[in-house]
């Protein structure tokens, strides 16, 4: 069959597989090929076993796969093919150097641009998908521009889903951002990335903007999201303090249209791979252009995060009478979030670490990320367990730490937990997931987060 056109994109990970996924099951006119360097990867976007699980994914990639979907390591080839290319790859936190701990790294953006340099055999447009630094579309300008024989230009078009539910957002977006130059090649480069959506977006879902805008407003809209956690986790400690209840601040604030009630549920602190990262990049730039005021405003979301996740072990210190040595402590879930295997930046990892510290013994419950868990907490020295069986977590347990929103935690036999832990017995819900009073009657010491506790002596 012939294409009606060839889009490449670079970086098979939690972004570039299910993203392209969708384009090649919505457009079946055009040839969709992912790339990555990562042979093991590719591997098992060609196979059964995914890389990335998320709902609606196998599906997907079944009905497309070899038809106008290609997962390949021919990072080349792909170059060459294509008239459209996507860069996804990763942009961690730097770790070296001027800017570490803060800054994004960029170098496997820059390999991505420096290849379409070195293998382009035609004009290309060039498409930002990784969250990157407001300003970066004009380095990678600087450097395709040094070709003498094609032209290229950049787009910025961020991603905005969230793991566990990335299917049904990118088939259902909120909104689709595509920022470029407001050059007429630059409109015309913009307008071919449109049309791409059109094909199931409605029109009035695609945003057009100046690329500065695009690349800023990914950064600001994963701020924003943050903020909100931050300032509904800290308020907690004052209504533990005061008798308010978190849940019935969170519904009147909530129910302001002007607030809205999403994304105000408490917790023992964000996790993920983006939050913190882009957060810390987005206070390095405001620092870079000499705004210290408005990078400490945006830097105090990752300080109360931290502060959340410290106090929350604190807590359980002072409860447990100010010690926790050969105490045993199951740790409900270490994922980042319920329905995904990803631990990365998870609270749960500061959490055990600190609690381990604090030579406490634990066991680990998790239904999908127990080899993450292992993998994070490689090295750490002290006695830990993983099971996937809660109950098995639970025995002589002297306390249980929630730190998932499993639904799998919500339906426990909580009389049989109660019975197969040592006494007196304590349940620290991170997530305020649990009947509260239910488990007091059956004679557990109860902290919520955020509301008074419930405890028997
Ligand atoms: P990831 O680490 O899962 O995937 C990135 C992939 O790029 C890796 O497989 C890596 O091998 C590959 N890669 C790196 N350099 C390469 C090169 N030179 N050539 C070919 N392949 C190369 O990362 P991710 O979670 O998919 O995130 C990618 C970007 O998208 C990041 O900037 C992130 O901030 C952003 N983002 C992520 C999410 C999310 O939910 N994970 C959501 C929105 C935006
Ligand atoms: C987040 C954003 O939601 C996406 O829009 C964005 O594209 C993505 O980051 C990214 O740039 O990587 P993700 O990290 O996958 O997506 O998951 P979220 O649902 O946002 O959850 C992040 C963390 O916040 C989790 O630890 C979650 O438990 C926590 N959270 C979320 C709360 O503590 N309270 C809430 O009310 C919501």
């Amino acid at each position: 069959m012939e294409f009606e056109k060839v889009i490449a994109c670079i970086g098979a990970g939690y972004v570039g597989g299910p993203t392209m996924a969708v384009i090649a099951y919505k457009c079946p006119q055009y040839k969709v090929i992912v790339v990555d360097i990562n042979k093991e990867r590719i591997d098992r976007w060609n196979s059964d076993n995914l890389p990335v699980y998320e709902p609606g994914l196998d599906e997907i990639v079944k009905q497309v796969r070899e038809k106008n979907l290609f997962f390949s390591t021919d990072v080349e080839s792909a170059i060459k093919e294509a008239q459209i290319i996507f860069v996804s790859v990763n942009t961690p936190t730097k770790e070296y150097g001027v800017g570490a701990g803060m800054a994004a790294d960029l170098k496997y953006w820059e390999k991505s641009a420096r290849d379409i340099l070195k293998y382009a055999n035609s004009d290309k447009i060039v498409v930002e998908k990784s969250t990157v630094p407001v300003k970066t579309a004009e380095a990678i300008e600087r450097i395709l521009s040094t070709s003498d024989k094609y032209k290229f230009e950049v787009i910025s078009n961020p991603e905005f889903l969230a793991e566990g539910t990335a299917i049904n957002d990118l088939l259902y977006p909120d909104r689709v951002l595509i920022g470029s130059r407001e050059t007429p090649s630059g409109i015309k480069a913009r307008e071919e990335i449109v049309k791409i959506y059109e094909n199931w977006v409605p029109r009035e879902k695609i945003i057009t903007s100046n690329i500065w805008s695009s690349e800023l407003a990914k950064l600001a809209a994963n701020a924003f999201l943050a903020q909100r956690i931050s300032s509904i986790n800290a308020l907690t400690p004052l209504c533990e303090i005061t008798g308010a209840d978190i849940e019935e601040i969170a519904y009147a604030v909530g129910t302001d249209s002007r607030i809205g009630n999403k994304f105000l549920k408490p917790s023992v602190g964000f996790g993920g791979s983006c939050f913190k990262k882009d957060i810390l990049n987005l206070t390095y730039i405001c620092k870079y252009y000499g705004l210290d005021e408005v990078a400490d405003y945006w830097l105090k979301i990752v300080e109360i995060n931290e502060y959340q996740k410290n106090r929350f072990v604190l807590r359980i210190l002072e409860e447990m009478f100010n010690t926790l040595s050969g105490k045993k402590i199951a740790l409900f879930g270490f994922a980042f979030k319920a329905n995904t295997n990803d631990t990365r930046e998870s609270a749960a990892i500061t959490i055990a670490k600190k609690l381990v510290e604090e030579r406490a013994i634990l066991s680990i419950t998790d239904p999908k990320a127990l080899e993450n868990a292992k993998k994070d907490l490689e090295g750490v020295e002290g006695e830990i367990y993983y099971t996937e069986d809660p109950y098995e977590a639970v025995k002589d347990a002297d306390a249980i730490a929630v730190i998932t929103e499993w639904d799998l935690f919500k339906n426990l036999d909580y009389e049989k937990i109660y019975s197969l832990m040592r006494k007196p017995a304590f349940i620290f819900d991170g997530r305020n997931i649990l009947d509260h009073k239910k488990l007091f009657e059956i004679g557990f010491n109860v902290y919520p987060l955020g509301k008074p506790p419930l405890k028997h002596f």
